[in-house]
């Protein structure tokens, strides 16, 4: 049976992976940085039983990270999804420091403790994903003219982060990727984005199947296309 850990688990594509995996019959680990009345996890702990776990996990916080871990440590994961992620939108003239910290915090500094937290509970061979965003590309340079600049930055860092990670993770033989889910209707996508969370969901993880340790460092699209960096 397959292990997964989920972060941000609780809402949008969090729950969306947490859903798929669990109906492909995986152990289920999804964090929550508030693990007070959510429904869809009361609901799939009934439905899962001892499959699903429920972990509180803080992406912004260290301290919260290291518990988790701590409290994680008899297990072993073949897959960990660095999802969660903040998406401020604050117009060029009226940039904060706050902003840029917090987007960084959650987008960049969690998934890079998170993954050092975890690495020592990977199996060889397993996969790391952090979920990025095309707004994190460089060479693509999307919507300059909107407010994602925070974002954008910080998932760059993740993606940097993540061939860093890719290196230093080689030996065991763990495969690390970022993929950008597309535009999806979540609570950041918004109404009117192009994918719903099922399609996004179904091709990101069909494209994390797929992978070895060849495409290991590689910055990917949910269809498992290269985005330039
Ligand atoms: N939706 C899109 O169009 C799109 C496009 C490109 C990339 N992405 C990426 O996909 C990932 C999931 O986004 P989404 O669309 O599902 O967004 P969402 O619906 O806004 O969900 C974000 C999730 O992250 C969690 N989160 C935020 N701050 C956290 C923290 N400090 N610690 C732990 N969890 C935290 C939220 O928990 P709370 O409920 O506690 O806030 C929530 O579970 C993100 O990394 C995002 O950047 C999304």
């Amino acid at each position: 049976m397959k292990t997964v850990l989920i972060t941000g688990a609780n809402r949008g594509l969090g729950l969306g992976f947490t859903r798929h995996y669990l109906k492909q019959g995986a152990r289920v680990f999804a964090s929550a940085r508030d693990l007070t009345s959510i429904d869809a996890f009361e609901e799939l702990s009934s439905t899962h039983g001892e499959r699903f776990t429920a972990i509180l996990l803080d992406a912004a916080l260290e301290s919260s990270i290291k518990e988790a871990a701590s409290k994680l440590k008899g297990v072993r994961f073949d897959l960990v999804l660095n999802n969660a992620g903040v998406c401020p939108d604050e117009a060029f003239g009226t940039w904060k420091a706050d902003t840029f910290a917090t987007a960084f915090a959650v987008n960049a500094t969690g998934p890079a403790l998170i993954s050092q937290a975890m690495a020592p509970l990977l199996n060889p061979g397993a996969t790391l994903v952090n979920i990025s965003s095309g707004l994190g590309s460089c060479g693509a340079n999307l919507s300059p003219e909107t407010g994602l600049d925070a974002y954008g930055a910080s998932k760059t860092a993740l993606n940097l982060i993540t061939r860093r990670l890719a290196t230093k993770l080689a030996t065991k033989k763990i495969t690390v990727v970022a993929i950008s889910p597309g535009w999806v209707q979540t609570r950041m996508g918004g109404e009117q984005a192009d994918l719903t969370v099922g399609e996004s969901i179904a091709a990101v993880t069909a494209t994390i199947e797929d992978l070895g340790l060849e495409r290991s460092g590689s910055f990917l699209t949910r269809s498992g296309d290269s985005i330039p960096w």
